[in-house]
């Protein structure tokens, strides 16, 4: 049988039972640590993919991203205050569908967190950049500054180096960031809140300057690729992408242990960062369109490009040189905006706010993928050297090293676009995968306490699988590829290694006193 491997969710809960941290957060704070985990490259950057995928309608897109993130988190929120303790989707996953499903989720989880810590790193690439140009003129070369672009011929890959071979900028912040985690720094509650507030300012400054000059006549034609269009374009092809700019609200179901009343404060945290950040990403969206407009670019043909493609790279440096500017054609979507509205120097300052509160999304990206490395080592499954901490910094040093060297490969060669993505991918199956295992706890263990219990789970739970899979299948091509691929590698060094390894599969006993020998939270 493959399936027997659960881990008991008895013996789980002894070690958070042990970990009892302290209950201090409140709703308020919650809600910060959901935003200040949320805003990121999402809206400051693929605002410009958005637009290419689906022009005005792309405010529908962030709305629907939004509704599938809110029944997701509501999902995820029961099994994290049932299941406190590190490792989050996949150690709910291990207790509740066993060893080889929580494998996947693990191996899924590499792709949200380490890919997403890539396309944030490619964003603040493009911010600073920007940022650099528009104060001191300087440009570095096209090809240090953006990867080549990727496609595909048929099912083969395809790889151009016209416009860009090598991501400088993003290499420079993922080992920046690395480096930082090396040493032991963690984001405290206080930098959280400065954050939060810098991104929220850039967001409103945005938001007060562009809403009274909006133009009705740049909303026509409202969805110029449909509503379900092809290849990853339209409005839930947009949405697809653009669920991007929501990932991270895990943090907040993930400090359900740490918080008091969890079923009150969870859910006012979860829906209350979600609806924040949806109204923000709406009126940002409104802005954009209504102000510079936001309809995608067209090949001579008429035909709508996709926004990672060569051909949308040749076709943007053509209108460039013509001294046309489409907003889908930008690194930096709201700098941009602002300084083609005039606002030269808010651009600048927005830039600067992107580019300040961006390392903080890549941190927590990297610390979460070494806290699953470390979770999954730790259970036999990944080789436990790996977890090896430094006697001096207290830190996983060798894993970081090696998600930091990850991160900076992919940021180096892939755009953010393709990036968040492939990212996508990889979260909405652990999404999925975490409704399924709501459903199957429900019935499986009605009887077992649960500090959160999503409402109408019965409704919700099934709402949240169906949204997962069907903005899945509403990515493009490469992204939905890169999944099943990446799960055969996953299944591959399962049987060769992680099974015969396993703890749980050896009789191994898995209760880790205190939770000590794991790295401290982040908040
Ligand atoms: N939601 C985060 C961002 O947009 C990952 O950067």
């Amino acid at each position: 049988m493959i399936f027997d491997r659960v881990k008991s969710l008895d013996a789980i809960l002894a070690t958070a039972e042990k970990k009892s941290l302290h209950r201090s957060l409140g709703a308020f704070q919650l809600t910060m640590l959901g935003i200040g985990a949320i805003i990121g490259t999402g809206i400051f950057v693929l605002t410009a993919a958005a637009a290419q995928k689906a022009g005005p309608g792309m405010m529908f897109s962030f709305v629907i991203a939004g509704f599938v993130c809110a029944v997701a988190a509501l999902c995820y929120s029961e099994l994290a205050s049932m299941v406190p303790v590190s490792g989050s989707a996949y150690t709910y996953t291990y207790a509740v569908l066993g060893e080889l499903m929580a494998w996947t989720v693990g191996w899924a989880l590499i792709l949200e967190y380490a890919v997403a810590a890539s396309a944030v790193c490619v964003g603040w690439s493009g911010y600073v950049m920007g940022l650099v140009h528009s104060t001191t003129g300087f440009s570095l070369p096209e090809f240090l500054a953006s990867g080549p672009a990727w496609g595909l011929n048929g099912f083969i890959p395809t790889v151009d180096f016209s416009h860009g071979v090598i991501n400088l900028p993003a290499i420079v912040v993922a080992g920046l960031v690395t480096w930082l985690l090396v040493l032991g720094t963690s984001e405290s509650a206080n930098v959280n809140a400065v954050l939060v507030a810098i991104k929220v300012t850039a967001l409103t400054a945005f938001i007060v300057l562009s809403l009274p000059i909006l133009k009705g006549e740049n909303f026509s034609p409202l969805m110029p690729t449909g509503f379900f269009g092809e290849n990853g374009l339209g409005v839930v092809g947009a949405a697809a992408s653009i669920f991007f700019a929501y990932v991270g609200f895990d943090a907040v179901s993930t400090a359900a242990e740490e918080t008091k009343n969890p079923q009150r404060n969870v859910p006012i945290g979860l829906i209350g960062s979600l609806g924040i950040c949806t109204i923000f990403y709406l009126l940002v969206a409104a802005g954009v369109v209504g102000t510079v407009g936001a309809q995608p670019v067209r090949d001579a043909a008429g035909m709508v490009l996709s926004p990672d493609g060569v051909a949308f790279a040749d076709r943007c440096a053509q209108l460039k040189n013509l001294g046309e500017n489409p907003i889908a054609c930008s690194k930096e979507a709201l700098a941009e905006t602002l300084r083609l509205m005039n606002f030269g120097l808010v651009g600048d300052l927005v830039g600067l706010a992107a580019s300040i509160a961006l390392p903080s999304v890549i941190l927590m990206m990297i610390y979460g993928q070494t806290r699953i490395f470390f979770v999954m080592a730790r259970d036999g499954l990944l080789p436990e050297k790996l977890a090896d901490v430094h006697p001096k910094f207290k830190t996983p040093w060798k894993m970081t090293i090696f998600t930091g060297i990850c991160v900076a490969v992919a940021g180096a060669f892939f755009p953010v676009g393709q990036l968040a993505d492939i990212s996508n991918s990889g979260t909405l199956f652990a999404f999925f995968m975490v409704a399924l295992a709501v459903m199957i706890l429900r019935h499986k263990d009605p009887g077992r306490h649960r500090p959160f219990r999503t409402p109408f789970v019965w409704i919700v739970a099934p709402l949240a699988a169906a949204g997962c899979l069907g903005l899945y299948l509403n990515l493009p091509l490469i992204a939905k590829l890169v999944l099943p691929i990446w799960g055969s590698i996953g299944l591959l060094i399962y049987f060769l290694y992680s099974r015969g390894h396993s703890h749980v599969g050896r009789g191994l006993a898995e209760v880790h006193e205190l939770d000590t020998d794991a790295p401290p939270p982040v908040v």
